[in-house]
């Protein structure tokens, strides 16, 4: 299937993106693990009255222009660290946890060198096509369940980068 993608640089407000941002080294992180390893580490957020507005912000800028998210929930949420210099890690994210199916992400760069390879990258059939480099307070919303990506850090140079990802899908 195609990729579906819809790019928002300035994404937050400087006030929203600066909470954001000082929360980054306030919190722990986990490792995340794959078949293939070790692919970062990640921080789980759940929807709470203090963090609403964030995901508010994602489901009015980006419901719009993918009318399937009406039939959606947010399945699973993350502040994420990347520093993968060594490989790259083509995938779909087609289940989170084994628990439920996904069909759109939302990834946002919150904090990382400026950088191509710091970015995202997407197949178009096996060829590696697409890049959407990184850029502070950039946001993207995608079809993650049918369009292989990866992140390009292994590519070229690049930075430990911080990263907002949630995901929607259905909840079996
Ligand atoms: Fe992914």
């Amino acid at each position: 299937m195609s990729l579906n993608i819809q790019i928002v640089d300035n994404f937050f407000s400087k006030k929203e993106y600066d909470i954001l941002v000082n929360n980054l080294n306030k919190i722990a992180y986990t490792p995340a693990t794959n078949s293939q390893g070790l692919y970062g580490m990640n921080h789980d957020i759940e929807e709470t009255k203090e963090n609403k507005w964030m995901f508010d912000k994602i489901k009015n800028i980006f419901s719009p222009g993918f009318p399937e998210m009406k039939e959606l929930e947010m399945v699973y949420a993350s502040f994420q660290m990347r520093d993968n210099k060594n490989n790259i890690s083509p995938h779909k994210d087609e289940g989170i946890n084994g628990h439920y199916t996904c069909k759109y992400n939302c990834l946002i760069y919150l904090k990382g060198e400026e950088l191509t390879y710091n970015g995202t990258g997407f197949y178009h059939d096996t060829n590696l096509n697409t890049y959407v480099g990184f850029v502070n307070n950039r946001a993207m919303f995608f079809n993650g369940r049918d369009v292989y990506h990866t992140c390009l850090q292994g590519l070229g140079d690049s930075s430990a980068r911080y990263t907002l990802g949630v995901f929607y899908g259905k909840k079996s």
